[in-house]
């Protein structure tokens, strides 16, 4: 796994904002993976500062989502369809059409993950799958336990994963028990994968995904198994990794290299 380590997560956002920006002027009709919590969102607001003063063009752009919680309806505060909406989609060109989550209403769950695969296939595969990291290891909703060959399926979240994203709805009852989640076979699939970790609190997850065995335990280490994958990290998130200084001399070579070039 290429490992990306800048000073903090300001820089972190910008610069999975640069990997697919680059994309998309590389490919103007690239098909985005798309995460929400809270790590994302200042690479949404680069996104959105680049289409506005810089023309960066969505029209041609497909999206799709990781997950979506089960119950909640596309207009509630905490769905990730609204986040998705208020954070990106409303401030930018990108067709309202071709952004895709899975349903959260749907009274037919196992139909609903095979359309959602069926949807990605067709829209040629996901070009950069965009990655946040839960506390447990996670990518997605693919909790601890979960195959690493797994496809959108229904998922029911950990105590620690409803303890963390609590934050958000004021008090764990409320938040949803379960959702619909593509999977670790799914995310795999991706061409490049990026995942994005920020802040102390991820340091252990991101320790044990990066230099950890492979394992269900941490889905997020089946990243190692991908040919394409980044991890972009501010120093926080960076703090227990063995292999920290030696990451950041092979992205200095690779930078000597590139101008050299
Ligand atoms: C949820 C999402 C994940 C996300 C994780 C961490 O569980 N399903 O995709 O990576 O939260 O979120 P945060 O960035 O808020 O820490």
């Amino acid at each position: 796994m290429r490992v990306v380590i800048v000073e903090d997560a300001e820089a972190a956002g910008r610069r999975a904002a640069e990997e697919i920006a680059d994309l998309v002027r590389r490919k103007p009709n690239a098909v985005l993976g798309l995460a929400t919590g809270g790590t994302p969102v200042r690479c949404y607001h680069e996104l959105v500062r680049m289409h506005r003063e810089e023309g960066l063009d969505f029209s041609q752009v497909h999206t799709f989502n990781l997950d979506e919680y089960l119950g909640l309806a596309p207009d509630h505060p905490q769905s990730y369809r609204y986040f998705m909406q208020s954070h990106l989609f409303q401030h930018i060109n990108v067709p309202q059409e071709n952004t895709h989550l899975p349903d959260g209403l749907t009274k037919d769950v196992d139909a609903t993950c095979q359309q959602y695969e069926e949807q990605i296939r067709s829209a040629g595969g996901i070009d950069i799958q965009l990655l946040g990291i839960g506390s447990d290891g996670h990518i997605a909703f693919n909790e601890p336990g979960s195959s690493l060959a797994s496809r959108t399926r229904l998922k029911s979240l950990t105590a620690e994963t409803i303890r963390d994203n609590a934050r958000f709805f004021g008090s764990e009852a409320d938040v949803p028990q379960l959702a619909i989640t593509t999977g670790v076979g799914t995310i795999l699939e991706s061409r490049v994968c990026l995942m994005l970790a920020t802040g102390q609190q991820k340091a252990t997850a991101v320790r044990e995904a990066i230099e950890g065995a492979v394992s269900a335990r941490v889905t997020a280490s089946a990243l190692q198994l991908h040919p394409q994958s980044i991890a972009v990290l501010d120093e926080a998130a960076a703090a227990e990794l063995d292999f920290a200084d030696y990451y950041r001399r092979a992205e200095q070579l690779r930078e000597s290299l590139r101008g050299a070039s």
